[in-house]
C-alpha cells in the first residue's frame, strides 16, 4: 500500500477521463441495508452535479456481489477498462436523479 501511495498515476486510467469523480462507500455492517448508502449516494451525486461534474466512476473488486447489486440499483453500468484484473469499473452520470 505505500508503493502505491507513491504512485498516484495509477489512478489515470484512459478509459475512466469521461468520469473524472471517484469515490469509496464502505458502510459499517450495523449501517447497512438501511437507506443509508442511497442516501450517501444521493448526497454525492447532487454535489458532483452542482460543480459542474457530469459523471462518476468506482472501481469494485469484482467479487463483491451485494455491492454490484446495490450499484445497479442506484444506475451505474460498467465501464470497459483494459486488464483491470479483479477490478470492475462502475460509472453513471450525475444528471440523473441522485
Ligand atoms: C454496499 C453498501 C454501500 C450499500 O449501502 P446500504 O446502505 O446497505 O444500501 P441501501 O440500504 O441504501 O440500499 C439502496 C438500494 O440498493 C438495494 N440493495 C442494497 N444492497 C443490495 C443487495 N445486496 N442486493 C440487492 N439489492 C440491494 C436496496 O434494496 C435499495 O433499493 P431501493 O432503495 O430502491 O429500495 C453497504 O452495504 C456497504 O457499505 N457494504 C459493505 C462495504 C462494501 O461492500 N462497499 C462497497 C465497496 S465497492
Amino acid at each position: 500500500m505505500l508503493a502505491l501511495h507513491h504512485r498516484p498515476e495509477r489512478m489515470l486510467i484512459p478509459e475512466l477521463a469521461g468520469h473524472p469523480a471517484h469515490l469509496h462507500i464502505d458502510l459499517l455492517p450495523d449501517w447497512q441495508g438501511k437507506g443509508w448508502g442511497r442516501r450517501l449516494m444521493s448526497a454525492l451525486v447532487d454535489g458532483l452535479r452542482a460543480a459542474g461534474v457530469p459523471r462518476l466512476h468506482l472501481g469494485m473488486v469484482s467479487t463483491n456481489a451485494p455491492a454490484r447489486a446495490f450499484y445497479d440499483r442506484l444506475g451505474f453500468v460498467e465501464l470497459a477498462v483494459a486488464d483491470a484484473g479483479p477490478v470492475t469499473y462502475l460509472g453513471r452520470d450525475t444528471s440523473l436523479l441522485g
